[in-house]
C-alpha cells in the first residue's frame, strides 16, 4: 500500500475538485490517500473587493508568508505528496507559499517525490519556476506537474475570471461570455493523470513520469502567454516594491495600489495585445528557441 498526501488550499472549491477528479484515477487497494488542507489563520475574503484583491500583489509578489492553522497529518512520510496550487499575481498564491515557507513543508517534504497540481487562470510558468527552486531548497523530489488552465483566448478569461471572482459565481458574465476557470471537461480529464501517477507509484519508478504526463497533455506551453507573462513578472517586482516604498500609512498605501489597479487595466488590454502582435511576427525567426524553451517549462527540471 502506497502512502499518498494531497495538500492543497482552495477559495473556490475548483482546485479542490481538480485533486479529487485526478486522484479518482487511483485505485484505493493500492493508495492510501490523505487529504489536508492548508488553512490561513485569517480567511481571505471570497467574493474579493477590490481593495482586499490588489492587496494581494505586494504579497504575493515579494512571497510574504501568511500564518497558517498547523497542518497535521496521519504519517511523518509519505511515498508521494501531490501539492495542489494557484498562481496569485504570476506567483504562487500567499497561503500556498506560506506552507512552502513552513517548517511542516521541511519535514513533509525532504526526500519525498512531489507532484505539483495546479489550477489557474493561464499565467502560471514563472510561479512554478519559483516552486521548483524552494522545492529543491527543501531537498523534495519534483518529479510531476499538471497544470489545468482555462483555455480562452487570455482576454476573455481576464474579463470572465473577474466576474468569477468577484461574484464568486463560476457563471457566464452577461450570459454570454464562456465559463471561466478551468472547465468542467479538463477537471474531470484530470482521472487520467492520477491513474498515470498510480502505476510509477507502483513500479517505485517516478524517474520518467513527467514525461508520460506530458504526452497525456498534462502542461500546455503558448509562447505567447510566456513572453508577456515574463515581463510582467519583472514589471510587476518593480511594481510590488515601489508600493512597498511608498505605501507608507494605510491610506498612501490604498492609493498606490488603485494606480496599480489602473496600470494593470492598460497593460493587459492595451499593452499586451501589441507585445502579443509584435512578438508573433518576431517570433518566427527564432523558432527553434521557442521550441527548447517550451521543453523546459514542460520538464520538471530547474535550469
Ligand atoms: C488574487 C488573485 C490573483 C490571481 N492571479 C493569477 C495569475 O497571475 N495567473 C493565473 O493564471 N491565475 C491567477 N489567478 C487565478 C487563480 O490562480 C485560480 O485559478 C483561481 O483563483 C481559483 O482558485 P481556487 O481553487 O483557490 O478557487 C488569481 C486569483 C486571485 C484570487
Amino acid at each position: 500500500m502506497k502512502k499518498v498526501l494531497v495538500l492543497h488550499y482552495s477559495q473556490s472549491g475548483q482546485l479542490t475538485e481538480i485533486l479529487k477528479s485526478l486522484t479518482s484515477g487511483m485505485n484505493a487497494n493500492n493508495v492510501e490517500l490523505e487529504f489536508v488542507d492548508i488553512r490561513p489563520k485569517n480567511k481571505f475574503p471570497f467574493p474579493w473587493k477590490g481593495d482586499s484583491f490588489f492587496e494581494q500583489m505586494p504579497e504575493s509578489v515579494l512571497g510574504k508568508p501568511c500564518e497558517l492553522d498547523e497542518i497535521t497529518t496521519r504519517h511523518d512520510q509519505y511515498d508521494l505528496i501531490i501539492l495542489g496550487y494557484q498562481v496569485w499575481f504570476l506567483n504562487p498564491s500567499v497561503p500556498f507559499n506560506s506552507f512552502l515557507q513552513s517548517d511542516k513543508a521541511r519535514t513533509l517534504l525532504n526526500n519525498t517525490p512531489v507532484v505539483t497540481v495546479a489550477g489557474v487562470r493561464n499565467m502560471w510558468v514563472m510561479a512554478q519556476e519559483k516552486i521548483k527552486n524552494e522545492l529543491l531548497k527543501i531537498g523534495a523530489r519534483l518529479v510531476g506537474n499538471i497544470i489545468l488552465e482555462d483555455k480562452n483566448p487570455n482576454l476573455i478569461s481576464v474579463v470572465t475570471i473577474q466576474h468569477w471572482l468577484f461574484t464568486a459565481k463560476k457563471s457566464r458574465f452577461l450570459g454570454f461570455f464562456p465559463l471561466p476557470g478551468v472547465s468542467q471537461e479538463d477537471i474531470d480529464g484530470a482521472k487520467r493523470f492520477g491513474t498515470t501517477i498510480e502505476e510509477a507509484l507502483l513500479t517505485d519508478d517516478c524517474n520518467n513520469l513527467q514525461e508520460k504526463l506530458v504526452k497525456q497533455n498534462a502542461v500546455r506551453i503558448v509562447d505567447t502567454i510566456v513572453f508577456v507573462e515574463k515581463r510582467a513578472t519583472t514589471l510587476f517586482g518593480i511594481w510590488a516594491n515601489l508600493i512597498e516604498k511608498k505605501g507608507t500609512t494605510p491610506k498612501k498605501k490604498k492609493l498606490w495600489l488603485r494606480v496599480f489597479n489602473y496600470y494593470l487595466l492598460f497593460a493587459i488590454f492595451i499593452i499586451s495585445p501589441i507585445v502579443i502582435l509584435l512578438y508573433s511576427i518576431g517570433r518566427l525567426f527564432f523558432l527553434g528557441k521557442v521550441k527548447k524553451e517550451k521543453l523546459y517549462y514542460q520538464g520538471v527540471k530547474l535550469k
